[in-house]
């Protein structure tokens, strides 16, 4: 079986951090959510991975490079334009070949893997597998109709009448009928081939398509909110180990994870909380769900739920910053300078909420 990771597309819904990254490498718990996703496929035992890659390939590529840290080999597919999922399925197939394989979105964070939902998918001789999770409002979601035995007959895109709560996660199974799907189905309204659409090629020209209901959390990481709250629910998986160095006037709690070369001096960190390498915390409160990542510098402030990405300096912030997300190489500070004002320097798209 082979591995499919989708990491082209745009972002727009991240703006402005995903102008300058690919929102694929946006670290959730100081991992770059591409990592997590290669490391399931890894786990459950596939070692031939294909990544779609689009405007950021060069950054994707950098920061992945061949596999071999992982053990497994990776071949970089060039998608033109993000048309759509089942557009990157057709830009894959020589890639592909006639193998099974899964499906996975670059920018989906999952709980527990997904070894069991593959080996369920290779003992069966079922021609799909879709991950489906319950939710409390389908009609935000698609959402797939199932029939008495359990198998899938329609997928609906955000339903006003949702036939069951079921919504679909990023992660399909396919074998090599899928390709035959994709060529046949139109691009949809919004201009894209639809997943969802070729899906339902398969139910209804008689292939078999099952559910595997995932049970645990699942975060498609496609608003800010999404990604501080998928780094919420990973910081609490989190095993914490203390690598860096933490001074005797400061408070720092079982749940935190200090990576090496970090410093917490004169500080209160409360976990989960990850503190990243060469990172420094001085004189500051860090709150619990805070990821700070590598070489960051935070002085006489205090965050919580939060992440900082590398080379960011916060410094005598007078007021408590929470729920933020904050770019790279972001300078924010007081400043001593006549008129006492706001004075920012935003990109486009920044959003800010001042007290
Ligand atoms: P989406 O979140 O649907 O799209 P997007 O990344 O363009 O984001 P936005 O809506 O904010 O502009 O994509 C899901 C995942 O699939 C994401 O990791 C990007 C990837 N993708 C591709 O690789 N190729 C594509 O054609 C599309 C549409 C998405």
């Amino acid at each position: 079986m082979k591995g499919l990771i989708l990491s082209g597309g745009k972002g727009t819904r991240l703006y402005p951090l995903t102008y300058t990254r690919a929102k694929q490498l946006i670290p959730v718990a100081n991992k770059p959510v591409l990592f997590r996703v290669i490391e399931a496929i890894r786990d459950a035992g596939i070692t031939d991975i294909g990544i779609v890659v689009g405007d950021t390939a060069e950054e994707v590529k950098a920061a992945v490079g061949r596999g071999g840290r992982w053990g497994i080999q990776v071949t970089y597919i060039h998608q033109e334009q993000p048309l759509g999922l089942a557009h990157a399925v057709k830009v894959s197939q020589d890639f592909l070949g006639d193998d099974p394989f899964v499906m996975f979105l670059g920018d989906n964070v999952i709980q527990g893997g997904i070894t069991d939902l593959v080996r369920q998918f290779q003992e069966s001789d079922w021609n799909a597998q879709i991950v489906l999770t319950r939710v409390d409002h389908p009609e935000q979601y698609g959402v797939a109709e199932l029939n008495e035995e359990g198998q899938v007959v329609r997928l609906i895109e955000k339903p006003k009448d949702p036939p069951s709560d079921l919504a679909l996660v990023g992660i399909y199974m396919f074998d090599h009928h899928i390709h035959q799907a994709v060529a046949e189905i139109k691009p949809s309204w919004r201009g894209e081939l639809e997943i969802t659409d070729a899906i339902q090629w398969l139910v209804d020209h008689g292939y078999k398509v099952y559910p595997y209901v995932h049970r645990g959390w699942w975060i498609d990481t496609g608003r800010p909110g999404d990604i501080l709250e998928a780094n919420s629910l990973v910081l609490e998986e989190l095993e914490p180990v203390i690598e860096g160095y933490v001074d005797r006037d400061s408070e720092v709690d079982s749940r935190v994870t200090v990576e090496k070369g970090a410093e917490i001096i004169n500080s209160v960190v409360r976990g989960p909380t990850i503190i990243g390498r060469r990172s420094r915390i001085v004189n500051s409160y860090i709150g619990p769900f805070t990821s700070i990542y590598h070489d960051v510098t935070i002085e006489n402030s205090e965050i919580e739920r939060s992440i900082v990405l590398e080379h960011s300096v916060i410094r005598d912030i007078p007021a408590r910053i929470q729920d933020s997300l904050i770019g790279r190489n972001v300078t924010l500070n007081r400043s001593p300078m006549k008129p006492k004002a706001f004075k920012m320097n935003l990109g486009d798209y920044s959003q800010v909420g001042l007290l």
